[in-house]
């Protein structure tokens, strides 16, 4: 199979980069990926996968022989035609997406009629257009560009780029943009080829809807709270729906990591710069930055006030299966307890080594049992599945209080209570 497959480029070898490379190896592709950070690229070559994403490191693995790392551009130039763009889009302090390292692997691109630039990082609508233009002044006007956002979420990211629920390209009709649809055909996924700009786009209203079903849900489970009704329930009854569905319904402590926060930000910012006020993404933001500090005001109303109070944070990752802490709620949560005055101990299965950088001061446990040891109160804050299974009658036991708020709704009432725990969800009275 791999004979009939084009050699491809990946520029940028983080969650989207790796995976999409190990992805196309297992479609047979041999595969250049590159990236600026050296001691990433020498761990690579060594075996080792930087980052914790399922399935992954056995992927990589298994197609050790087509996966070539370095740290030079000119080694994917002159082995593929297809670059994918993988690097990151951080946003800048003024909520627009920092296209610096964009602009950094565009200004490395040599004058050719054989290669095009595919861009999987996520970028505002328009970022097409300016690199064409850019390529054209600088007389590369050969030198082609598609669009193909990346839909993947951390946890799941292998079965997602395997298994995805539709390929975009967003081309100009040129050999490049076939050259990409070839490339995803075997996945057997909708398609979606459009212009590039509508590519660019679908990314950003994708994630924005996401966003906004989160905020919609939270602030129902926040109006449940005070009604009397139970957001599980209400969440069921209308994810029922076909036109709403199941799916970002689970009321909790607010959206995090690498995408949903920055880029709803981002295409707000988007807009407002040409000119229009996206009102309603300003509130799903501020919904959301209001969540994760509601939390403090549960705290308080059992024990009163939070000064030299012990409080548990199980889980500190964005979300379960990642060692991502990119705007994570526990970040703001954490910060929020001890400008309170209260005393965090943190446990999380996997990311207490990205956790550590980010929150000196915070005292790191090695296990449940410890993290919730003479804790006034335990605050669930990801998912992870260890977390859903604790032993609550052990966990009653070690903590010194008996405040069990969940903020993930992962756990059974009727099992918190029955260990003996006060329990506080999200939503659910
Ligand atoms: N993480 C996700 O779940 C996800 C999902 C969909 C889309 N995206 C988008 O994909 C892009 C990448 O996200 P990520 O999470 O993989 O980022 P990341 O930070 O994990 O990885 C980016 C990589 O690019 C490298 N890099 C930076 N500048 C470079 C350059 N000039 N040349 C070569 N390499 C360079 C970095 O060293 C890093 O390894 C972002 O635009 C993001 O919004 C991310």
């Amino acid at each position: 199979m791999s004979s009939q497959r084009e050699t491809i480029g990946v520029i940028g070898t983080g969650y989207v980069g790796l995976v999409t490379a190990a992805g196309f190896a297992e479609l047979g592709n041999e595969v250049w990926c590159i990236d600026i950070d050296a001691g990433k690229i020498a761990r690579l070559q060594r075996g080792e996968i930087p980052i914790y994403e399922p399935g992954l490191e056995d992927l990589v693995a298994k197609h050790r022989d087509r996966l070539h790392f370095s740290t030079d551009i000119a080694d994917a130039l002159e082995h593929a035609r297809l670059l994918f763009v993988a690097v990151g889009t951080p946003p800048t302090y003024s909520g627009d997406a920092d296209l610096s390292a964009v602009h950094a692997v565009v200004g490395a691109m040599p004058a050719s009629d054989g290669h095009a630039l595919v861009m999987k990082s996520t970028v505002p609508v328009g970022t097409g257009e300016s690199i064409k233009r850019i390529f054209r002044e600088q007389g590369k006007d050969e030198f082609r560009y598609v669009s193909c956002p990346e839909f993947l979420k951390e946890g799941s990211a292998v079965k997602d780029f395997l298994e995805p629920d539709r390929v975009v390209v967003g081309d100009d009709g040129d050999w490049a943009g076939d050259a990409v649809v070839d490339l995803y055909a075997p996945l057997n996924a909708p398609l979606v080829r459009t212009d590039i700009a509508s590519a660019e786009m679908i990314k950003l209203a994708a994630n924005a809807f996401l966003a906004t079903k989160i905020s919609f849900i939270n602030e129902i489970a926040n109006v449940c709270e005070v009604t009397g009704a139970n957001v599980i329930e209400v969440a069921k009854g209308i994810g029922l729906d076909d036109r709403i569905g199941p799916k970002f319904l689970q009321a909790g402590v607010g959206f995090g990591g690498s995408c949903f926060p920055k880029d709803v930000t981002a295409l707000k910012q988007l807009a407002g710069n040409s000119g229009y006020h996206f009102q309603l993404l300003n509130a799903v933001i501020e919904v959301n930055e209001l969540q994760k500090r509601r939390v403090m005001a549960k705290l308080e109303k059992h024990l009163g006030s939070l000064v030299g109070k012990n409080v548990a944070l199980l889980g500190l990752a964005f979300k379960p299966n990642t060692d991502d802490m990119r705007e994570a709620t526990s970040l703001v949560l954490s910060a929020r307890l001890q400008a309170a005055g209260a005393n965090v101990r943190a446990y999380d299965p996997i990311a207490e080594g990205e956790a550590r950088h980010l929150m000196p001061g915070l005292a790191f446990a090695d296990d449940t049992i410890s993290a919730v040891s003479g804790a006034d109160a335990t605050v669930l804050v990801t998912e992870w599945d260890e977390f859903r299974n604790m032993d609550l009658q052990a966990v009653a036991g070690a903590m010194t209080g008996n405040v069990l708020i969940d903020g993930r709704n992962a756990l059974d009432p009727d099992a918190v209570r029955a260990a003996g725990l006060v329990y506080e969800g999200i939503g659910r009275s």
